[in-house]
């Protein structure tokens, strides 16, 4: 009997344009478009294998981490699986003589290479890991971008993480979401000297989860539809300093709209606060390097941003990671540090560091 099993990975992804807000919760589609760069599968990133066989006990069954986790049959996950096996079973309709694995329960199993308790974002890369291993193991013909639109039901910025590079969810208009799906605007290798710097400011779970957050920001914030005028134009010039390798225009805009998004979060009702002391501390210093550098040279030297928690990601280009590295580390000294993953320090210093 051949074994039924496949396995794949799915790296983490950063917004520089958020996505903040659904217009239909039930689908996941978003109130406006997004972008977002993929980091490099070796630093953080999930990997799952599933398989299927006709002899497993009825039910599909999922371990995160080791840990097993409810698959609920309405749930996100239970959707994702629901939603390829039905492709699964067009296939199998189209080919008698395939094995009628759609028909057969699952087992799955995921795990990150990093601390999920460091906040940074497990559900993207996790979902998108999933959607590619059962896209594999069912061997779909569908493009990266209809899985896309799987991933985005299990979480939205997952839909991002089933490409490398720098990537856009574009919101889309159908009513069914099929066409609210993430591309590649650009590859990794077309602006290889980009690289993030991951600033652990804390490791705790966050108070208000991404999902009831917007959905509360949707629903009481009068500022989230002045910046819904905003995103479609900085989309276009986030893509346009992609494609020409502007660093000071992507690092700008970056900022820009993080702190917007920060911004609309203050304007929800009860507010969120995902920022905290050292975050705002983080932006101060990445401030100051920037009015140094353009005084210097003319250029800004790096661009932060912040999603859901007040963990910091910092972007900037490898002729200045080091400077920035070091610039953390001397005002944010701290005992525990990642080892280098850029090489960028002779492998001596840290390149993720730990700012708590
Ligand atoms: C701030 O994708 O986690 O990271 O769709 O409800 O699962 P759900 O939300 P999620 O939200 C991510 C929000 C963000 C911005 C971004 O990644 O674009």
């Amino acid at each position: 009997m051949p074994t039924y099993e496949a396995t794949s990975t799915a790296p983490v992804n950063i917004a520089v344009i958020k996505y903040w807000g659904k217009r239909d919760t039930a689908l996941i589609l978003p109130t406006n478009s997004s972008l977002s760069v993929t980091l490099d599968q070796d630093h953080l990133r999930s990997q799952t294998t599933s398989r299927c066989d006709e002899s497993f006990e009825k039910g599909d069954r999922l371990w995160l981490n080791g840990k097993e986790e409810a698959v609920k049959a309405d749930g996100r996950l239970g959707v994702c699986i629901r939603e390829l096996r039905k492709m699964r079973s067009e296939v199998e309709q189209g080919d008698e003589k395939l094995p009628k694995l759609s028909q057969w329960p699952l087992r799955i199993a995921s795990y990150n290479n990093f601390p999920t308790a460091a906040g940074l974002a497990s559900s993207a890369s996790g979902l998108a890991a999933l959607v590619a291993s059962l896209a594999q193991l069912y061997e779909l013909p569908q493009s990266p971008s209809l899985l896309s639109c799987i991933a985005r039901q299990g979480s939205g910025s997952a839909c991002r993480s089933l490409f490398g590079g720098y990537v856009a969810w574009r919101e889309g208009t159908s009513s069914d979401g099929s066409d609210s799906l993430a591309e590649e605007v650009a590859s990794r290798d077309h602006w290889p000297e980009m690289h993030a710097l991951i600033c652990v400011v804390s490791d705790k779970k966050k108070g208000t989860s991404s999902t009831s957050g917007m959905q509360r920001t949707v629903e009481t914030s009068p500022l989230l539809q002045h910046r819904l005028t905003l995103v479609p134009g900085r989309m276009k010039e986030m893509e346009s300093a992609i494609a020409s390798r502007d660093f000071d225009a992507f690092a700008a805009l970056t900022m820009a709209d993080s702190n917007n998004f920060h911004a609309v979060c203050l304007d929800t009702s009860p507010p969120i606060f995902y920022l905290n002391d050292v975050s705002r501390a983080l932006i101060g210093l990445v401030e100051e390097l920037n009015r140094a550098s353009k005084e210097a040279t003319g250029h800004l030297i790096a661009g932060y941003t912040f999603d859901a928690g007040p963990n910091c990601v910092i972007y900037a280009l490898e002729g200045n990671i080091a400077t920035v590295i070091r610039a953390v580390q001397r005002y944010f000294p701290t005992e525990a540090a990642f080892p280098d993953p850029f090489g960028v320090l002779g492998g001596k210093e840290a390149g993720e560091v730990d700012v708590k």
